[in-house]
């Protein structure tokens, strides 16, 4: 367990741009940042980082939060590691504290299944070189591929026993929980309750996230039995989601930072190969088609992808899909293809290590020569093949997001197929405007969900709405105007005074607003301010104080200068915000009060308690007179 102090201390040095710069190339825009959402493809960017505050707000997915919130959404570590991340980011020495039996069960799942993993690594290593058999057959196996030792030990490769539980024995041996080894994927369970090692008698490839963890194994088989697959795979576990992993990334991110280019491969042996010869900056998507995740992973390191595939159909094929979708997320891509048959594993091996890098230098292509190529071969001479090839091109250029570049690859497709600019600009525009259409209208179909925005809520008027909902957007309006303006002057006392002094007798119901209000109530000291809520509170707490103090418009200020239009400044009308605010949340409380109400009063008379019912009727008719008075200074129709 880390110590209170250690977590105080890393919260005290962490520093939200140097945190998020690990990952998001940010943009200063006024005193804060911004960039593309790393949290979903977009063109303009509504990712802000607030360094005054130490927040980040990611308007397209609605995320936001501190460093530590940062790095479990973005990186999907969990609240530890990420504190044990930044511990070791900013030199903060890691103080324990013995940990309870209660802290030892709360130690979440996730960090026990990162143990169990890096045992099992361990365990597999130790075998590949201390047992006859991992000698006999698994490291012959890697030498007979030429991997060298220094290969071996980088990508940690190991071996399994052939045999039903040596795996499983020594980890129960060791007092590992057999519950957590089957949610590892590491046991098998049998419908009789029996449990076996899912690998067995194979060589064994770790997979790692970015910081060098392991999160799976693939198993190869040795030799070739047709009746068995050629990989055994970890299975998805709540560490391992496939879709969000690259091979070799872990080993190479440094290097493709420096060659600012990854180069894209098949499978793990690709992988290794390529390092032996001499060239790292790769990475393989594990025999998937690639995912917009992985993607993503790829362009925090560089803008620049290579895609190297077989060349022969199914390596084509994969090819051309790759294509569309890096050049989709904004990545430039080229391709190279390998003579038919040859994989880039095979074929380094083949020509050596300086033949090969020179083929990689020679051989790359634009995705417009390459598709032009394969296109002209299968068209040949036929005019309507031809034609169809050239729309093919285009449509790919389509999905280019920046509008420059698309600009600059229909010339470039214009000289290459010998063709009039304007007759690729006339198709590309027709693919435009349909793709747009197309949106619009799925969007229209959609009707998402609108996000609620964080600056005043106007209610529909008239209709009577969900009165819990509606109390929640005031209760949420009322912290949004204490942590914002607490001590801003109203006319005749500040904006906190004001708001306690009318809500006194209002409990609130949401359970993140009522603790922060709590704390407005009963400060000990001065009046608690935002900074302290996100130092301090809860992660509920920290999420709702960030949505409420980051409004879209005061951070991105050309807003109002680009479309001239005017926005008031809040500042000005606060007077009125604190107002309304006060008497709509009364007007929703008192409504919420008649619809429970008037449940018990139906109770009351299905059970004939007349007396109470006289009461409750009462209570009802003051609540209905209240309601209506409130109403009246809203200028809302009371429908009922
Ligand atoms: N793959 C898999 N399961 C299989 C076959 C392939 O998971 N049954 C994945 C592996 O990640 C593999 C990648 O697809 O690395 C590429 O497949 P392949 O080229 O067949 O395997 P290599 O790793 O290249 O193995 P080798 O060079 O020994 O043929
Ligand atoms: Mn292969």
């Amino acid at each position: 367990m880390i110590s209170r102090d250690t977590i105080e201390e890393v919260k005290s040095r962490m520093d939200i741009v140097d945190v998020v710069s690990d990952y998001v190339s940010l943009k200063k825009s006024g005193q804060n940042y911004k960039a593309l959402s790393p949290f979903s493809n977009e063109k303009t960017p509504s990712f802000f980082v607030v360094p005054s505050k130490g927040i980040f707000k990611d308007f397209s997915s609605g995320k936001g939060g501190d460093s530590i919130t940062f790095l479990m959404e973005h990186e999907g570590m969990a609240y530890l590691e990420a504190i044990r991340h930044l511990a070791k980011k900013y030199g903060v020495e890691i103080r324990e504290e013995a940990m309870t039996a209660e802290e030892t069960m709360a130690q979440t799942e996730r960090e026990s299944l990162f143990i169990l993993m890096n045992f099992a690594k361990d365990f597999f290593v130790s075998k590949l070189y201390e047992t006859e058999e991992g000698q006999a057959i698994g490291l012959s196996y890697f030498r007979e591929r030429g991997f060298t030792d220094a290969t071996i030990r980088k990508f940690e490769l190991g071996y399994a026993l052939n045999g039903w539980d040596h795996l499983q024995k020594e980890m129960i041996h060791q007092g590992y929980n057999p519950v957590l080894m089957e949610k590892a994927g590491l046991v098998v369970k049998k419908d009789d309750g029996g449990s076996y090692d899912r690998f067995r008698g194979r060589v064994i490839f770790p997979v790692h996230n970015i910081s060098g963890k392991v999160l799976a194994f693939g198993a190869r088989i040795l030799g070739t039995d047709k009746n068995q697959p050629k990989y055994i795979n970890s299975p998805e576990t709540e560490i391992y989601r496939k879709s969000n992993v690259l091979y070799g990334l872990f080993q190479g991110k440094n290097a493709i930072r420096n060659a600012d280019n990854c180069y894209l491969v098949e499978g793990y042996t690709d992988v290794i190969s390529l390092h032996q010869a001499g060239v790292e900056n790769v990475v393989a998507s594990s025999g998937t088609a690639l995912t917009d995740e992985q993607v993503r992973l790829i362009k925090r390191y560089t803008e620049n992808v290579t895609v190297l595939f077989d060349g022969d159909a199914a390596g084509i094929k994969a090819a051309l899909r790759g294509i569309d979708m890096i050049l989709r997320s904004g990545l430039n891509v080229r391709v190279l293809l390998f003579p038919d048959g040859e994989d880039p594993d095979s074929y380094s091996r083949k020509v050596g290590t300086s033949e090969f890098q020179q083929f990689l230098k020679d051989r790359v292509q634009d995705f417009v020569s390459f598709k032009s190529n394969l296109y002209a071969t299968e068209a040949g001479s036929d005019p309507i093949r031809k034609a169809e090839s050239i729309k093919e091109i285009v449509a790919t250029i389509s999905v280019i997001p920046d509008p420059v570049k698309r600009s600059v690859y229909i010339q470039e497709t214009a000289q290459q197929l010998k063709i009039s600019e304007a007759v690729l600009l006339t198709e590309l525009n027709k693919i435009l405007i349909h793709d747009r259409r197309k949106k619009q209208q799925e969007k229209l179909r959609e009707q998402p969900e609108q996000p609620i925005p964080a600056e005043a809520i106007e209610e529909p008027v008239s209709t009577r709405v969900d009165p819990q909902s509606m109390v929640f957007y005031q209760e949420r309006e009322t912290i949004r105007l204490l942590l914002n303006y607490a001590d801003q002057q109203l006319r005749e006392q500040n904006m906190a005074d004001f708001l306690l002094q009318e809500l006194e007798d209002v409990e609130f119901t949401h359970d993140a607003l009522r603790e922060i209000y709590h704390h407005f109530r009963n400060p000990g000291g001065a009046l608690p301010t935002s900074d302290f809520f996100i130092r301090q509170g809860s992660e509920a707490v920290k999420r709702m104080v960030t949505e409420l103090v980051t409004n879209r418009y005061d951070i991105s200020q050309h807003w109002g200068d680009k479309y001239k239009i005017y926005i008031p400044k809040e500042k000005e009308v606060l007077d009125q915000l604190a107002l309304t605010n006060v008497i709509r949340l009364k007007f929703r409380v008192v409504q919420k009060m008649m619809d429970e109400n008037l449940l018990r009063i139906r109770k009351a008379e299905s059970e004939r308690q007349y007396e109470e019912l006289d009461n409750l009727l009462i209570s009802q008719e003051g609540l209905k007179r209240a309601e209506r008075e409130l109403a009246g200074v809203l200028g809302i129709v009371v429908a009922r």
